[in-house]
């Protein structure tokens, strides 16, 4: 096991009604704060109306930046700096999901950097001290409730790209499994498939000793897995809702990944892929996080079959390591067809025009991954396996 220093200090408020309680934990940072949100949904099923209830009854004075898109763009996070600046905002409050929790960040790093806040992502600047920053999820999907980073997308370029400091993390996520209630069935997948992903950049090491982490990675796999039919069926079930929606916080808080060093190469991947063609990030992994199981898996059979078998209970043949490992592939990948993702680059309408350009952007700073370094060839070779 890799030594490690694991601190994770946002404040996490589960359950029902916890979303009264924004105000008065919005409170303590101050007095003025942004409400930074998304397309609409929050307006639909009255959560809007709601938090803004709970700011009025602490006296907060709100400023609003709506709008926020999947993949969020740095032209809002732009606006986001300009607001806070000009009005001296010292706090900023996220409802909604990965993209309203990644703009917010962003805008938080952006108010103390001098220069543009896209330095940020390109490595021209560092991140030094951010906003304060508090969350009301909605989605249970990317973990930006307790990560320490945002990934942001330049328009100028299509590049998708993420940075991240530790004062970034919120500094308390509300997590009321109903509001999940209203999500719809794809979206619900693609929140499903991105913490399985999270899970699984972190289980995919080649640390030795990890028993307890590797544990825990199937464990929560498992959950996920078998709440994911009913949340999808059945959108209220509260109970499932609950397990998928702290499966998807643990998924991303790193106990998962203490003492092991994870991957990470599918994620840098799909970036690439979301940051051309917009599509959800959930969708756009699980394109990719079967092919490159494929392309890796002899790297550490061990490993592919202790996945195959421990996750997805497929008896290891000890003659034939290989056909258990490649069954425990094609399990993972027939699961997330069945909860309605697309699992090949042309199912989400994408052809081969971009292979070689995603694959030279997502290698030009060095190789990816660290179970398997990625060079730009291997890359090309993943992506033609997804097609
Ligand atoms: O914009 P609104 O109207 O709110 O609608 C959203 C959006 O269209 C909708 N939605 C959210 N909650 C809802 C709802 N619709 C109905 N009822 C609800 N309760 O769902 C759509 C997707 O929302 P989004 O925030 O984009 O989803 P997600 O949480 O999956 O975030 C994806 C973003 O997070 C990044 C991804 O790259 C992507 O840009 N990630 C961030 C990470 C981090 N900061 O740690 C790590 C991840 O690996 C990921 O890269
Ligand atoms: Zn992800």
């Amino acid at each position: 096991m890799e030594n490690f220093v694991f601190q994770n200090g946002t404040k996490l408020i589960f359950g029902k009604d916890t979303e009264k309680l924004v105000g008065q934990e919005s409170v303590v940072y101050g007095k003025k704060l942004l409400l930074h949100y998304g397309g609409g949904s929050i307006k639909l099923s009255g959560l809007y109306d709601t938090v803004l209830q709970s700011l009025t009854e602490q006296g907060i004075e709100t400023f609003e930046l709506g709008g926020v898109k999947p993949n969020p763009r740095v032209c809002l996070v732009r606006e986001g700096i300009k607001l806070c600046k000009e009005n001296n905002i010292g706090f900023i409050l996220a409802v909604g999901g990965g993209s309203v929790i990644d703009s917010a960040k962003a805008i938080a790093a952006g108010v103390n950097y001098d220069g543009d806040v896209w330095d940020l992502f390109n490595g021209k600047g560092v991140v030094k001290d951010c906003l304060p920053i508090g969350t009301v999820l909605t989605i249970p999907a990317a973990g930006s409730e307790t990560s320490n980073g945002t990934v942001i997308t330049n328009e100028d370029g299509l590049y998708k790209r993420s940075t991240s400091h530790n004062t970034m993390r919120p500094k308390f996520s509300i997590l009321n499994p109903i509001l999940t209630f209203t999500l719809p069935a794809y979206q619900t997948a693609c929140g499903i498939t991105d913490m399985m992903a999270h899970i699984l950049e972190r289980y995919f090491t080649n640390e030795k000793n990890v028993e307890l982490t590797d544990r825990l990675c199937e464990g929560a796999l498992r959950t996920i897995i078998n709440n994911a039919q009913v949340v999808i069926q059945d959108p209220t079930n509260s109970a499932a809702r609950a397990e998928i929606m702290w499966s998807g916080t643990i998924a991303h808080n790193d106990i998962l990944g203490t003492g092991r060093i994870g991957d990470w190469g599918s994620h840098d991947i799909e970036h690439e892929i979301s940051g051309i063609y917009d599509i959800a990030h959930g969708a756009g992994l699980a394109i990719v996080f079967p092919a490159w199981m494929k392309y890796v898996y002899k790297h550490d059979i061990n490993r592919f079959v202790q996945f195959a078998n421990r996750v997805w209970d497929v008896e290891i043949d000890l003659n034939n390591l290989e056909k258990t490992a490649l069954a425990g592939i094609r399990k993972t990948e027939k699961f997330l067809s069945s909860i309605g993702m697309p699992i090949r680059l042309k199912e989400a309408g994408i052809g081969d025009e971009h292979i070689e350009e995603m694959s030279k952007k997502g290698t030009e700073k060095g190789p990816l991954g660290n179970f398997a370094k990625l060079y730009e060839t291997d890359v090309i070779k993943i992506l033609n396996l997804a097609k």
